[in-house]
C-alpha cells in the first residue's frame, strides 16, 4: 500500500528508503493505523534478516516510514517465473524462518510473506513490509495493551469483510478469517519456497476467488516434478509448510529452522560425498575401457606363468623335493596351473567380447578364484634360492592380484557384477 522512494539523508551520510502512505490514503483512518502500526512492529524487530526502520514522521501532511535502504532487488523480480539455484533457495528460506523465529519471538506475526516482501541484497534477505502484522505483545518494547491497542481494531479484514492485501500466499484459516497464529506465516514461507523451487506459486488461479478456492483445496503437485534437482528432504519441508490443517505444520519457526539448516549443510556434505564418489567414480567412469584391458592383461599374464610352470614341470618338482623334501608344493603348484588356465581363457574371451554378466559370474566364483591365487601367489617360494629375498615382494605382488582383478571387473562391469549399474560405459567399449 506504500509508495517506496531512496532518499539521501542529509544528517547522516547514507541513503534511506522512505515509505510513503499513497496520498489517496491519507484520510484513511484504517490504512494511517496500518502504517503506524507497520513502523511500530518493524520498529521493536532488530535482525540482520529485517529490514531497519529508522523513524517515521509527517510531511506535508503525508505519512512516511524512514528505513534503511536496501541495494538490490524484491524476491519477486529475482524469481521472475523460473526457479532459483537450490543452495540459494535454501539460504534465503533459513535467512526467512530465523526472521520469523525473532518477529515470532516478539509477539509479531507478519501476515504478509510473499516474495515481493522478501529483499535480496548483498548482505542477504531482508524480510519487509509488516503493514499486515499482527501484534499479540511486544516484548520488553510496550505493554501488551499497547500492542493490542495497535492491533486488534484494526483486523486484516476491511469492515465489508474484503481481505486485504493479496490473497496468493495466504493460509487457509488466513482466508477463512479463523485465528492466526505463527503457524500461518510458515504456511507462506512454504509457498515462497515452493516459488523459489519451481518458479511458481501452484495456488494462482484467473481470478483471486479461484485462487482462494485452490488454497483452500488444492494439494500441489510436488516440487520435484516440477524441478528434478529439489531433494526428497526439502519436498518433504515445503509440504509440510503447506499443509492446511496448522497442526500438521511445523509448530514454529524454530522447528523448521532445524530442518532447514540440517538441508543446508546436506548438500555440503553431500557434495562432498559427491566429490568422493566422483573422485573414486572417476577412473569407473572414464576408463572402462583400461579397466577391462589391465584386466585382460593379467589373465595373459597369469596364462604366462602357468604355461611356464607346465613347461618346467619337471624342474618344478625336482626344486619342490630339494626345498620341501617331497614332491607336494610342486604338484599344487601344477594343480593350481591346470585348474586356472580355463578360468583365465574364459574370463579373457568374456571381457574380450564384453560379455555383460560376466561380473556377477566373477563375483559368484571369487572366493574360488581367491584360494587359487592365493596358493598361486607361494610360487616365488620355488624360486627363492634365485630370487632371495626379492621371493616375498614377487608373493605380494601375486597375493595382490585377486583382488586388484575384483576392483577391475568391478569397475567395468558394476558392483552389483551386472553391466546395468550406473557406470557410464566409455564409447570405445
Ligand atoms: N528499505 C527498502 N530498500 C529498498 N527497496 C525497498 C525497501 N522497502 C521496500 N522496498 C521496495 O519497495 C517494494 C514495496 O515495499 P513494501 O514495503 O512491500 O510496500 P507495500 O506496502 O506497497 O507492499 C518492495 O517490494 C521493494 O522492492
Ligand atoms: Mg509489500
Amino acid at each position: 500500500m506504500g509508495v517506496v522512494y531512496k532518499a539521501e539523508d542529509l544528517k547522516l551520510p547514507r541513503y534511506v528508503a522512505l515509505k510513503f502512505l499513497p496520498d489517496n490514503l491519507t484520510k484513511d483512518r484504517q490504512a494511517l493505523f496500518r502504517f503506524r502500526r507497520e513502523a511500530y512492529a518493524a520498529s521493536a524487530l532488530n535482525h540482520p534478516n529485517i529490514c531497519t526502520v529508522y523513524d517515521v514522521g509527517d510531511a506535508d501532511g503525508r505519512a512516511f516510514i524512514a528505513m534503511e535502504f536496501l541495494d538490490g532487488s524484491n524476491l519477486k523480480n529475482v524469481i521472475n517465473g523460473r526457479p532459483i539455484e537450490i543452495e540459494r533457495m535454501v539460504r534465503i528460506s533459513v535467512e526467512i524462518a530465523r526472521a520469523l523465529e525473532t518477529a515470532h519471538a516478539k509477539g509479531i506475526i507478519h501476515r504478509d510473506i510473499k516474495p515481493a516482501n522478501i529483499f535480496i541484497s548483498m548482505a542477504g534477505s531482508k524480510l519487509l513490509d509488516f503493514g499486515l502484522a499482527k501484534l499479540q505483545y511486544i516484548g520488553g518494547v510496550a505493554s501488551p495493551s499497547a500492542a493490542s491497542e495497535l492491533d486488534e481494531t484494526a483486523p486484516p479484514s476491511t469492515a465489508s469483510g474484503l481481505l486485504i492485501g493479496t490473497v496468493d500466499y495466504m493460509a487457509p484459516e488466513q482466508l477463512q478469517s479463523g485465528p492466526v497464529d505463527t503457524r500461518t506465516d510458515l504456511f507462506a514461507l512454504g509457498l515462497v519456497m515452493y516459488e523459489m523451487a519451481t518458479g511458481i506459486n501452484p495456488f494462482i488461479g484467473t481470478t483471486a476467488s479461484s485462487t482462494i478456492a485452490n488454497i483452500l483445496k488444492d494439494i500441489p503437485e510436488a516440487v520435484t516434478h516440477r524441478n528434478p534437482s529439489v531433494s526428497v528432504h526439502l519436498e518433504a519441508i515445503i509440504q509440510k509448510c503447506l499443509r492446511k490443517d496448522p497442526d500438521e505444520r511445523y509448530p514454529s519457526a524454530r522447528a523448521l529452522l532445524s530442518d532447514l539448516t540440517q538441508l543446508s549443510i546436506e548438500p555440503r556434505r553431500l557434495s562432498a560425498t559427491q566429490q568422493a564418489q566422483t573422485v573414486a567414480a572417476s577412473p569407473l567412469e572414464v576408463s572402462r575401457y583400461l579397466a577391462r584391458s589391465l584386466f585382460m592383461l593379467v589373465q595373459i599374464a597369469y596364462l604366462i606363468m602357468y604355461g611356464a610352470a607346465l613347461y618346467k614341470l619337471q624342474k618344478l618338482l625336482q626344486v619342490s623335493m630339494q626345498l620341501f623334501g617331497s614332491h607336494t608344493f610342486g604338484i599344487l603348484v601344477l594343480a593350481d596351473a591346470v585348474l586356472g588356465t580355463p578360468f583365465r581363457i574364459y574370463f579373457f574371451t568374456a571381457l574380450a567380447f564384453d560379455f555383460g554378466d560376466i561380473g556377477r559370474q566373477f563375483k559368484t566364483v571369487f572366493p574360488a578364484i581367491l584360494i587359487l591365487d592365493l596358493m598361486w601367489a607361494s610360487t616365488p617360494l620355488l624360486f627363492q634360492g634365485q630370487l632371495q629375498g626379492l621371493f616375498i615382494l614377487c608373493s605380494g605382488a601375486l597375493a595382490f592380484l585377486p583382488l586388484s582383478q575384483k576392483t577391475l571387473i568391478y569397475t567395468a562391469y558394476g558392483q552389483t557384477g551386472g553391466r546395468s549399474s550406473g557406470i557410464r560405459h566409455d564409447s570405445r567399449s
